[in-house]
């Protein structure tokens, strides 16, 4: 398709430039000089599209970062979906522009379509704390990625002794990992105290990217980045917030459902139509310049989605051509759509739940999720559930 696609613009350059020049009736020496130049320009240009140079050793690289807009080129390729053939050039492209501060040029000819987006694409952080052998050992049937603050030790803690302490739910392999930042004012007696817990429990990860709540998007695609390079056997991954009730046992069996998708399977709280908050004082405020929709498309809500776990490298590569904005969930719901897909509501939505009421046995024992109030509530409700004896 790729192939295809360059000959025909070769071809239509080519006719272009043999249009400009028929009028000239002798052509000199010169003038032949020059069309055998724009020529090789032309097989160079074609060359280096279709892959067979590699830009990380061609010396011409910056040369022609001035002059190709990407992103033109591969929205044309690949108008509503990123095709499997692109990772590879994303990631090339990636490596070979993350390090000039400006944006290349745009190609005189091309339809204006896009850009490259780099603050919210994960591989430009890196790991400084991994535990990359969790899932070399086993091959988790779910895996619950935690985003937190570094400095909550409290919410890890509740979480641990809760629904983050099983490793094994319905006869399946679950692990739960925490996704950390770097707080804007981390010292070396934090970071030491984060290592000590890690060796301790062997559940942190760590991004070099400040973790703060305007970042909340990156964490989520350096989650997706983790899960893509670190644990792509496993079969879903949920991303949970750290003050949340979880009832790990009812959520693997609805993903044990039949006919519950095992690729491009995304649910959890659906959020439709949900106009973009323009408030300048609000927390969910975004502004018309990073997101100029007045709505966002159907998204799950950020307390807790359920993913299969093919998506996660999807989401990575396609992030690079969404524009970022501060609403991780909205934005999951961005690369949802630009991948040509939707989230899928889940078999029973009411177990999908945000705000509880009165904590009532019961209904914490049909649920899946709940947000909760606080660490101590996590504890005290999750003990009570586990009480002998039926819940309703
Ligand atoms: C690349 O092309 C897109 C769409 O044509 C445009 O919006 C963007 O500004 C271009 N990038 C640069 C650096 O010119
Ligand atoms: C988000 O993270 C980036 C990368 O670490 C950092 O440069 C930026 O200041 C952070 N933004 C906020 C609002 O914390």
């Amino acid at each position: 398709m790729g192939n295809v696609r360059s000959v025909s613009g070769a071809n239509g350059l080519k006719s272009q430039v043999v249009e400009i020049l028929t009028p000239q009736k002798k052509p000199s020496f010169h003038l032949w000089f020059k069309i055998l130049l724009g020529l090789v320009f032309l097989i160079l240009c074609f060359t280096l599209y279709s892959g067979s140079l590699t830009w990380t050793t061609s010396p011409l690289k910056g040369h022609y970062h001035r002059f190709l807009n990407w992103t033109n080129l591969l929205e044309v390729q690949f108008p509503d979906k990123i095709h499997p053939s692109t990772t590879v050039n994303l990631r090339e492209i990636e490596e070979t522009t993350q390090s000039h501060t400006e944006v290349p040029t745009a190609l005189p000819t091309a339809a204006p379509t896009g850009t490259l987006y780099h603050q919210a694409y994960a591989r430009n952080y890196h790991f400084i704390m991994n535990n990359p052998e969790v899932c070399k050992t086993k091959t988790p049937f779910l895996i619950l990625m935690v985003p937190v603050a570094p400095g909550n030790l409290e919410a890890r803690d509740a979480i641990r002794q809760t629904w983050g302490n099983l490793n094994l739910v319905q006869g399946e392999v679950v692990v739960t990992l925490f996704m950390l930042g770097v707080s804007k004012e981390a010292d070396v007696q934090q970071q030491e105290k984060l290592q000590q817990e890690n060796l301790q429990h062997q559940d942190l990860i760590q991004s070099n990217f400040i973790d703060s709540y305007l970042n909340l998007t990156i964490k989520t695609m350096v989650i997706m980045d983790w899960l893509a390079t670190f644990c792509p056997t496993a079969a879903y991954s949920m991303k949970i917030d750290s003050d949340m009730f979880l009832n790990i046992d009812n959520l693997v069996i609805m993903l044990r459902m039949p006919g519950i998708p095992q690729v491009n399977y995304l649910t959890g709280m659906l959020m439709w139509d949900r106009p973009v908050v323009r408030s300048l004082d609000s927390k969910w405020y975004v502004s018309e310049e990073m997101y100029p929709d007045p709505s966002y498309p159907t998204y799950t809500l950020g307390m807790g989605y359920v993913f299969s776990n093919d998506l996660p490298r999807k989401y990575v590569d396609i992030s690079m051509s969404i524009k970022p904005f501060n609403i991780e969930d909205a934005y999951i719901g961005m690369c949802m759509k630009k991948l040509g897909l939707e989230p899928t509501s889940p078999p029973n939505p009411s177990q999908f739940k945000a705000y509880a009421g009165e904590y009532n046995r019961c209904d914490y024992s049909q649920v899946i999720t709940y947000i909760l109030g606080s660490a101590k509530n996590l504890i005290d409700y999750w003990t009570d559930l586990k009480k002998p004896g039926p819940p309703c």
